[in-house]
């Protein structure tokens, strides 16, 4: 039978705007190609948005604002949600996924809280899930996650996984810009989340992060499992200081395997603002791209790169999944399924080993460095580097420290700042990328 005398595969699309608009623009106008690669027609039969009449560019027998219809249809074989947010996506996922219809989504906000429950409906029903657009865009990670390297052992997972903090902080570095005026670019340009504090807070990277190492080490991590700091506090003298040290600032999200010293292992999943050497390749990736590096015990490190954010790179990843979705509903067979066999515990932030780079004002009187060394070595952190600079009556004092858990630097700050020579604790970063 040739692939157009093969019955359709029949989509829903849920939510029509940066991403699902680019969805729709490419499943009309490559229909012969996406058909010749999936096996059969991809044929889009429903489109759910929230106001119908503000979309006169699509077909209008297609569109309804009743998505919780449209989800269990019998037309309907697969579902590409588009929308965003937990609640009511998530009862209509799970309402598609118990009604037999496979389930593709970006949406990292649902995911990283409800995968268990929505794989476990898949798995029920025995349809696909797949979700490759909801971390970093067009480039494909996921999918080498759950397969390419399902047979190694990967240790860490470190990356920019958020494009408008990215493209925030590299504006801020590059030119000085300010902080809410590179907000607004990135919000028009299509990056931002609905509400932008969901990206500026880290919740967006946080829920990305939960994700990666969910896939990573076999275990669920939910985004409440992440530390998250977003990048609200950065201020132009943090990359000012970075700067003249030969380092920059970007958003990170670590996931890392961690062994205790009795061996117990358990994972480490954060995001927060961190200085890198200008040399560090993640210091290069600039404006709304992103960059995830994957260290494995037999394959060494990899890294990918591309567009995170916007429509037509997320539109990429997304089609992607659905010509997997049809070829699978085409020849019989499905996707990989829930991995979470190594549930591992999830170290607290507080026993995470880090690095910090802190920069103080103080006294120029003698005394003072050895007054902040005390400190230091009380709370057992090493010292890798002093850097002191006078000015007239103070002195500009950085300190970059040795890995020690990250409750006893923080411990080793809230102490200096209560020193009488100290004037200002001026910024405190984590350090990655040196050692
Ligand atoms: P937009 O805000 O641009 O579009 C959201 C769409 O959902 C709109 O068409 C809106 O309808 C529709 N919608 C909202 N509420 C409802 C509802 N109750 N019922 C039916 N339709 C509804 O979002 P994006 O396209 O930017 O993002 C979509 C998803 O993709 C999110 O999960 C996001 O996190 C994810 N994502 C986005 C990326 C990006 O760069 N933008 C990148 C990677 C993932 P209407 O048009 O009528 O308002
Ligand atoms: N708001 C997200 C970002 C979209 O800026 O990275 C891509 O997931």
């Amino acid at each position: 039978m040739s692939t157009k005398d093969r019955s359709p595969i029949r989509v829903a699309l849920l939510g029509c705007g940066t991403v699902g608009g680019e969805v729709a623009r490419l499943l009309t106008e490559q229909a012969d190609e996406l058909a010749a690669r999936a096996g059969a027609p991809v044929k889009l039969v429903g489109i759910a948005v929230r106001r119908p009449d503000k979309h006169p560019e699509l077909p209008q027998e297609l569109l309804t604002s009743d998505a919780a219809s449209l989800v269990v249809s019998d037309e309907v074989d697969v579902v590409v949600e588009l929308i965003g947010g937990i609640e009511p996506v998530r009862g209509w996922l799970l309402a598609a996924l118990r009604a037999g219809k496979s389930v593709v989504t970006a949406n990292k906000a649902l995911l990283a809280d409800h995968s268990a429950e929505l794989s476990e409906a898949a798995d029920a029903s025995g349809v696909d899930l797949y979700f490759e657009a909801a971390v970093a865009g067009a480039i494909p990670l996921l999918r080498p996650l759950r397969e390419s390297l399902a047979g190694d052992r990967i240790t860490r997972v470190m990356g920019i996984v958020n494009g408008t903090t990215n493209y925030i902080l590299s504006a801020m570095d590059s030119t000085g810009a300010g902080y809410s005026e590179t907000l607004d670019e990135a919000s028009r340009l299509g990056y931002a989340e609905a509400d932008p504090t969901a990206d500026v807070d880290g919740y967006d990277a946080a829920s990305k992060a939960a994700i990666l190492a969910s896939l990573a080490f076999h275990t669920r991590v939910t985004a409440g499992d992440v530390h998250r700091e977003g990048i609200a506090d950065v201020t132009s003298s943090d990359l000012a200081a970075a700067k003249l040290l030969g380092r920059t600032v970007k958003l990170l999200a670590i996931c890392e395997r961690v062994n205790s010293d009795d061996g117990v292992e358990s994972v480490s999943v954060r995001v927060h603002p961190v200085m890198i050497p200008r040399s560090h390749q993640l210091a290069g990736v600039n404006g709304a791209f992103n960059a995830v590096y994957v260290e494995a015990d037999a394959a060494g490190e990899l890294m990918f790169y591309g567009q995170g954010a916007g429509g037509g790179p997320t539109a990429s990843a997304v089609l992607g999944d659905l010509v997997a979705v049809a070829r699978n509903k085409v020849l019989g067979g499905l996707g990989p399924r829930e991995s979470a066999h190594a549930a591992l515990p999830v170290r607290p932030m507080g026993q995470t080993p880090t690095r910090y780079h802190v920069s103080l004002d103080v006294a120029d009187i003698a005394g003072v460095l050895a007054q902040v060394a005390q400190v230091f070595a009380d709370h057992g952190v090493s010292i890798a580097a002093v850097r002191q600079r006078d000015r007239h009556s103070t002195a500009s004092l950085v300190v970059v420290t040795h890995l020690a858990p990250d409750a006893a630097l923080q411990a080793t700050v809230d102490e200096i700042a209560k020193l009488d020579v100290v004037h200002e604790v001026v910024s405190v970063m984590r350090v990655e990328g040196e050692d």
